[in-house]
């Protein structure tokens, strides 16, 4: 290499370099180019890569020194790739999982899930999905009774007629219609909370929050990806999950859940789920409503 220390920016030893040009090709922000048939470093590489490694990973003699790149070189082809019929059926199968048996989940049974996420896509590869576990049942507790008392009273100010009809005014007519029909389900909440059902968060032994910067226009798709990666290598592992909206609303909107979580200030919560070892499976596949497709016409009519 023409340099013994990998800084982030790529490297090319450009006695190797065939000058194929596939590296220019694939950096999404034109850090290689062409010159005199070999590939080039541009000089503001070192302050504006964010060490994607796709240059190191493509090139086919080795000549890219990258920080990420693995030594392993891949065999070709359909290498570690599962056939779609399979990919397609084991998306079907995932289904939520809300009876969760008391076994505990172990703290490396959740790295290997977490693993997932890490290797998810994020916008400009910034990485910056905070995980946030809760694996105590007394906290775990304590949060689903923080949640409960926050929604009953958010959804009575919410449902409040005065508050429909600003909303309505506002042209929120809908949100205030569906917060006002959520009163009912978290009365439903609190009065099996009374009866030690927990409906909230499922009396799950694992609870996973996924935060990010608010400034970060990509945090939230970032944040779901990661999150779903997870739940379907959990899935795969055997375990169950649970996308969980009110939690994650309460997370957001409440500073004393916020605060009890330690999500610092400048982060949102963009997805939260409950996850354990299932204590029910299903029997049959469900059908879906048909995707709604549009293709823009080549050309405006
Ligand atoms: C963003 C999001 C939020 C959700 N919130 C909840 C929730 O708070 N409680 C719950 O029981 N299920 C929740 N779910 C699960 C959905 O109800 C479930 O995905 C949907 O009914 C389809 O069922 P399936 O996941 O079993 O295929 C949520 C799902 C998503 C994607």
């Amino acid at each position: 290499m023409t340099t013994k220390e990998i800084s982030p920016a790529p490297r090319v030893n450009l006695k190797k370099c065939t000058g194929c040009g596939l590296c220019t090709e694939v950096c999404p922000i034109f850090l290689l180019e062409l010159r005199e048939r070999k590939a080039w470093v541009v000089e503001a590489a070192g302050e504006i890569c964010n060490n994607c490694g796709h240059c190191g990973a493509v090139c086919p003699v080795g000549a890219i020194a990258q920080k990420n790149r693995e030594e392993k070189v891949l065999s070709p082809l359909r290498d570690g790739l599962i056939d779609a019929e399979t990919l397609q059926f084991f998306l079907r199968r995932r289904r939520s999982i809300r009876l969760y048996k008391k076994q505990p989940v172990s703290r490396e049974t959740v790295a290997e899930i977490i693993e997932a996420g890490r290797y998810a896509p994020t916008g400009g590869n910034r990485q910056d999905v905070h995980y946030l576990v809760l694996d105590s049942p007394a906290r775990i507790s304590e949060l689903g009774d923080m949640c409960i008392a926050f929604l009953e009273r958010g959804v009575k100010v919410a449902g409040h007629r005065y508050t429909r009809a600003m909303m309505a005014r506002l042209g929120s007519k809908d949100m205030a219609e569906n917060a006002a029909r959520y009163v009912e389900l978290y009365r439903g909440f609190q009065e099996r909370r009374r009866r030690g059902e927990d409906r909230l968060l499922y009396h799950a032994p694992v609870v996973i929050l996924v935060h990010s910067s608010l400034w970060d226009t990509s945090s939230a798709f970032n944040c779901a990806v990661a999150l779903y990666s997870a739940a379907l290598k959990a899935h795969a592992l055997g375990l169950g999950t649970c996308f969980n909206g009110f939690l994650q609303v309460s997370a957001n909107l409440s500073w004393k859940i916020k605060k009890f979580l330690g999500i610092p200030r400048g982060h949102l919560c963009y997805g939260t789920m409950t996850m354990g070892y299932p204590r029910v499976s299903f029997k049959r596949l469900v059908k879906r409503a048909p995707a709604k497709v549009k293709y823009l016409p080549a050309s405006p009519d």
